[in-house]
Order: C-alpha cells, then structure tokens, then sequence
C-alpha cells in the first residue's frame, strides 16, 4: 500500500516480505548506536519486529514506519514515518536509511513529506523527534524539514537523556 510519493522517493506499508531488508537496516552499526538494539538478528526476529511494531502502529493508529524506496530503480533506501509511543504524548517523526544511500537528501525528503501527510491527512497539530544528543545526522534533518529543539528529556525508564525536537503544524 503506497502512502506517498515525492520527487525521488516511494513511502509504501512495511509487510512481513520485507524481512531481508530490516535485517540489515537493523543491525546497521549507525542504527544500533543512534537508535538502539530493536533484538533482530535474522529473519525471524526481523517478522516479530515487524508485527509488534509498524504493522501494529498501522492497525492501532493508521501510521507507523514505512519503506522508503527509489522511483527510479526499485532499490529500498530506508525507513520514515510516524510513531506513537507509550512514552511521549505527541507523536514522533522517526527515520534510518541504508549506509550506502545517506547523505544523498533521502531523510529530508522523505521526512518532509511525512510531516506534511501528518498535517494534510491525518490533521496532526505537532509533531515531534527525539534524537541522541551526538545524532548531528538526525539533528540537521529535523531542522531542516523545520523542527526546533526544546530541550533533554528522558524516555520511560531509560536514564538516557535525549534531544526532543518539535514544531507546531
Ligand atoms: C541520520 C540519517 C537518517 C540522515 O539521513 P540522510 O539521508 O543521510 O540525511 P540527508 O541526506 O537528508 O541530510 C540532511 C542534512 O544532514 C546532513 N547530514 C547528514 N548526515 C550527517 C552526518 N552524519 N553528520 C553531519 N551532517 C549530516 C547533510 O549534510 C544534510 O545537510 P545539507 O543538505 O546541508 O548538506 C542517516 O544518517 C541514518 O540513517 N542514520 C542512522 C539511523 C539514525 O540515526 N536515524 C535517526 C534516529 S533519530
């Protein structure tokens, strides 16, 4: 199911097939250290994360993490999308793209057109991100699609401070 297009990028659901691929989105060293260990290790962790997670979110809130993949080609590049966390009130712009395929525009661009589905389709009055404090990857995209830092928090129990970011729609 396609949710969105823009100049370069497809965003469709995540099924069950896209397996291989969350592998090795998943345990990418960059994801493991910014985002956190999600315990997929191989195909079958990789269907239990995609059940529990985005598929879930998709059936709960309408939204969730989609696949981001290349008009031209066909070639998956990454993850984007909206969550909806026990432990935030608002609900968060997430994303993680393949090494070979960053800092190529992909996250801004396929972030951006989420948040304006978020504002358009789905009549979201805010959004926000959370990010490692060291994330300057993360940190660049999320201002330049417009979100503002706002301060440390921590999530649930985690004692880790992170930066939350948030803008107004
Ligand atoms: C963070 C991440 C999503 C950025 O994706 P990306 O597609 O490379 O980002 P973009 O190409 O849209 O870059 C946007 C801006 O950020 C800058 N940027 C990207 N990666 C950067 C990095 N590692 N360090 C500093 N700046 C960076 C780019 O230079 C660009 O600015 P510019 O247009 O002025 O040149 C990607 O590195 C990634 O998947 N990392 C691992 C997972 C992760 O950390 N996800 C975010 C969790 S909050």
């Amino acid at each position: 199911m396609i949710v969105l297009e823009t100049d370069r990028l497809v965003l469709r659901r995540l099924t069950l097939n896209d397996a291989p691929f969350i592998v090795e989105l998943l345990t990418d060293p960059a994801f493991l250290r910014y985002i956190g260990d999600r315990g997929v290790r191989d195909q079958q962790s990789a269907r239990q994360y995609l059940l529990k997670g985005p598929i879930a979110s998709y059936e709960k809130f309408g939204f969730g993490l989609y696949f981001v993949f290349l008009k031209e080609s066909g070639d998956p590049v990454g993850i984007c999308g909206l969550l909806k966390r026990d432990t935030l009130s608002d609900v968060d712009v997430g994303f993680a793209f393949l090494p070979a395929h960053r800092r190529k525009g992909y996250a801004t661009e396929s972030a951006a057109a989420v948040l304006a589905h978020g504002r358009s389709t789905l009549g979201l009055k805010r959004v926000v991100a959370i990010t490692s404090p060291d994330n300057e990857g993360s940190i660049a995209v999320l201002e330049k699609i417009g979100l503002r830092f706002e301060g440390m928090t921590r999530l649930g129990d985690d004692p880790r401070e992170v930066r939350l970011f948030g803008i107004d729609l």
